[in-house]
């Protein structure tokens, strides 16, 4: 497939006269795609009922008739303050029971039956009017769920929802209380009308109350957002994307995933180093200009299994983009530095290098009002270009010289479960035992040793193509990926923490890990470690964070200085007892490998690989030169070649 790159345009920020000149410069440099509309409504809709969509019939034609394809995004994350007036009851509310109120973005409660039908109705016009234009050639629903912390809501109609939810998934209160363990402290209930949020109480909420909520929660954006699709697909035969985001686990991108032909997600590396990643204060200052070498590999990697889901396709053909591009500072991190130059090209091949079908930088021009008049754009506010503007056109041109790219298999997959998230969010344990940071820990290691990455679902049922399968941390394993773990091609390593919980978020009383044939090791015991306290390993790097007291005949592959052991294995599969730190996670996979014909090589600080069906691309994020296959990569550079 070959590469394309876009922009993210708002013609109502502009005076009309200036569209057709800002598209011809967007084609100048070799765009394809503008992404429009997101944030519209109260121009599309300035009153209920009345739709003014004269404007954007002549902006789509102005950006249409410059060769542009339009991706159009409805409007729902931006409900005008009209709607607030028509349903007073819509607004979403947090943890404290406050009310999330207008004056911003994404206020609204994703339970409010009212609003849905409200967004039902823009989504049908929008579908309606634009389904067969000739330049609407894809589509977004809404603008980054979750983003602003709203997935929880704790509101009025979030909880009359969430009863109905609840009673579905039970049917009697009785079989609630079973379930949750309500025997606890005389938390029985006699009705689903008495249960309320798993907010405001005295001291925590009953783990299995808060992750049914979490459960609902995802579904309630699953719903919402197939409102959208159901309405999109009777009018149009365009493919539709979300945009996600980088480390959000609130709701199931999979589940989203099965409703959309496109995952896209937005990627803010600078920003998101230093406001989204756990790392030392060395490695955010060698990075501060570049973002972290794993953290957007990561998410395109992840994004690339949610785009396979609605197809049902391998992993490593599924359809995602990058909707938005860091294309300079943004404004909304801690600090906000510039990118080295050099990243602006290197971020785009690095998506491409992972899959991706475009990537669209976000903004066009920097808007010289409002909330985000400190993020750059391809062109400054005085609309003289800014320094990606240049790095956007030279990565054009070097697409054109290139042609087409070819996903291909990764040898090594990574298992990626949300639900998993919110269970060790809600029970963690140790204060620092988050699901992302494990999951990452393992993906950089792999990364770290030069290996490409398929991630899978947590219902994968075929791994018979991969050499090595890590799923660590995965809270409850599906009966699909239990028979799974018997089809794969070469190892399996599970844990920590894998498998340590019922669906009903209990502690299974079988031995843990249960139901993993053939291995005899059980979890004896487990203990959280504080950040300063490190298990030594006999063959070196160290535990930190979680260790779990194995037990069993399995054989010993790796134990702590004092004679613990940490991995244990019976044929292909291995259980894995605690967190190991980088040296540690680096070495236990490059073992595996060795004994399973997998090359690994330790890349040069900073340097990563990704290979595609034909190619090799090596992507230096350091701030210097490496040398790497006899080649120099110059500091912020990427070369690529044949394999
Ligand atoms: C994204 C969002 C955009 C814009 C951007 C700024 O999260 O989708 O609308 O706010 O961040 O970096």
């Amino acid at each position: 497939m070959k590469s394309t790159l876009g922009v993210c345009y708002y013609p109502e920020h502009w005076p009309e006269e200036w569209w057709a000149e800002d598209a011809r410069r967007m084609r100048e440099i070799g765009l394809t795609w503008v992404r429009i509309g997101e944030f519209a409504w109260s121009r599309m809709e300035p009153e209920p009922g009345r739709i003014d969509l004269g404007w954007l019939d002549r902006a789509i034609a102005a950006l249409g008739k410059a060769g542009l394809k339009v991706v159009l995004g409805t409007p729902t994350a931006t409900p005008p303050r009209w709607m607030l007036t028509r349903h007073p009851d819509m607004l979403a509310r947090d943890r404290e029971g406050r009310e999330r109120g207008f004056g911003s973005r994404r206020h609204y409660c994703f339970s409010h039956r009212g609003y849905r039908e409200d967004c039902a109705g823009i989504v049908s016009v929008l579908a309606e009017r634009y389904g067969r234009n000739p330049h609407v050639q894809a589509w977004q629903t809404d603008n980054e769920y979750a983003c602003h912390d709203t997935v929880l809501s704790y509101s009025d109609a979030a909880r009359s929802a969430f009863r109905d939810w609840l009673a579905q998934k039970y049917q009697s209160p009785q079989a609630l209380n079973r379930a949750w363990g309500n025997v606890f402290w005389s938390m029985d209930y006699a009705s689903f009308d008495e249960i309320g949020l798993p907010n405001l109480t005295v001291t925590e909420p009953n783990p299995a109350h808060v992750m049914d909520f979490r459960r609902f929660a995802s579904d309630e954006v699953v719903s919402f957002n197939r409102l959208q699709t159901d309405i999109i697909r009777k009018y149009s035969d365009r493919p539709i994307a979300h945009n996600y985001m980088g480390r959000i686990t609130e709701f199931d991108h999979f589940a989203t995933g099965a409703d959309l032909d496109i995952a896209s997600w937005d990627s803010y590396p600078i920003g998101f180093l230093s406001d989204r990643l756990e790392a030392s204060s060395e490695h955010k200052r060698r990075y501060l200009r570049q973002g972290d070498p794993d953290f957007q590999a990561f998410h395109h990697d992840l994004y690339r299994a949610v785009g396979a889901r609605r197809t049902g396709g391998p992993v490593a053909e599924g359809r995602w983009w990058v909707m938005e591009q860091q294309p300079g500072p943004v404004n909304w991190a801690p600090f906000n530095p510039a990118p080295l130059p050099g990243m602006a090209r290197l971020w785009a091949w690095e998506a491409f290098a992972h899959g991706a079908e475009a990537v669209c930088y976000f903004r066009w021009r920097q808007a010289p009002f409002a909330q985000e008049q400190m993020h750059a754009g391809l062109l400054r506010p005085d609309s003289a270009p800014a320094p990606a503007y240049a790095e956007a056109a030279q990565v054009a041109s070097e697409i054109e010289a290139l042609g087409e790219l070819a996903p291909v298999r990764a040898p090594v997959a990574l298992v990626f479960d949300y639900e998993s998230a919110w269970a060790w969010d809600t029970q963690p344990q140790g204060r620092d035992f988050d699901y992302f940071r494990l999951a990452f820990a393992a993906y950089r290691a792999l990364r770290r040793l030069g290996l490409s990455v398929d991630m899978l679902p947590p219902d994968a049922t075929d791994l018979s193509d991969y050499r090595l399968v890590l799923a660590p941390g995965v809270a409850t394993l599906s009966q699909a990926l239990r028979g799974a773990l018997q089809t794969v091609g070469g190892e399996v390593i599970l844990g920590p923490r894998t498998n340590a919980k019922t669906s009903d978020f209990a502690i299974p009383t079988t031995p843990l890990p249960p139901a993993i044939p053939g291995l005899d090791c059980t979890v004896a015991l487990v203990e959280s470690l504080p950040p300063d306290v490190a298990e030594p390993l006999v063959k070196g790097g160290a535990i930190r964070h979680w260790l779990e007291r194995l037990e069993g005949a399995a054989e010993v592959v790796e134990a702590t200085a004092s004679g613990q052991p940490v991995l244990m294995r019976a044929g292909k599969v291995l259980y894995l007892g605690g967190w190991p730190d980088d040296e540690a996670f680096a070495r236990i996979i490059a073992d595996r490998c060795a004994a399973l014909g997998v090359a690994t090589e330790s890349l040069p600080e900073g340097l990563r690989l990704r290979d595609t069906a034909g190619l090799r691309f090596a992507i230096n994020y350091g701030p210097e030169p490496v040398t790497y296959a006899g080649r120099t990569i110059g500091a912020a550079d990427v070369a690529w070649w044949p394999r």
